[in-house]
């Protein structure tokens, strides 16, 4: 890979583990009818989160990641039976605010900072969501900056999204290495120019896009190798 000069990361499923929020309620056994069901809710969750984030965007009626996660909630508890259950909602949405990153986070951060390598994050996430996930993951000291979609008020893959990289880092997307967890967000990057890096965690296949990531990974430990 040329030398890069930023590192720049998807948040949610990539530094953030998006499926933290119900396991979590779940393990906390308040919410009993979560034992069964929290795994088929965050995957649902997950789905129609990013469905309503491209329809969204496609439609060019856009509402901050906020909206769009809390309706896809609304969705997904109704679909697995776990509509009106006081509570379960606001309970979950606010965990979304307090998501774990992924154990290799703050080491692999702490170590392409050590490399000289600038580090950010680029994604959906509103600038407050993003801000109160960065600081409950105590990660906020590791970051050269967190740039939200909200500044051009459209969601991902719009070119204008990855667009704000060079425009906040003057790096040119060359030499912009790009990681995320989701394929599709991968893809697009690469055809954007980004060197750009898939974590594939689930082993899941390529996906079908015009476009493919220079770089495969099972998790986050690695990616400072890339660096330098
Ligand atoms: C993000 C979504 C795609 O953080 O996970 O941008």
């Amino acid at each position: 890979m040329n030398r890069p000069e930023i590192f720049v990361f998807d948040a949610y499923g990539t530094l953030f583990d998006v499926a933290a929020a119900a396991r979590r309620l779940a393990a906390d056994g308040r919410f009993p009818a979560l034992a069964r069901t929290w795994e088929a809710l965050a995957e649902s969750w997950r789905l129609k989160q990013l469905q309503y984030s491209w329809i969204r965007a496609l439609a060019g009626n856009h509402a901050d990641f906020r909206q769009v996660t809390a309706e896809a909630l609304d969705w997904a508890l109704e679909a697995r039976g776990l509509a009106g259950i006081p509570g379960l909602a606001e309970e979950l949405m606010a965990l979304y605010d307090r998501l774990d990153a992924y154990s290799e986070v703050p080491d692999m951060l702490a170590s392409l900072r050590g490399k000289g390598a600038k580090t950010a994050i680029l994604s959906n996430g509103s600038p407050a969501m993003l801000e109160s996930a960065c600081r409950s993951a105590g990660i906020e000291a590791l970051l050269d900056g967190v740039l939200s979609v909200e500044e051009v008020g459209v969601f991902k893959p719009a070119p204008a999204v990855y667009g704000l990289v060079e425009k906040h880092f003057s790096v040119p997307p060359a030499h912009t290495v790009f990681v995320s967890a989701n394929g599709w967000d991968a893809a697009a990057g690469a055809g954007f120019g980004f060197r750009s890096v898939w974590v594939n965690r689930r082993r899941e296949p390529v996906d079908r896009l015009p476009w493919r990531p220079h770089v495969v990974l099972d998790d986050l430990s690695t990616v400072p190798e890339l660096a330098g």
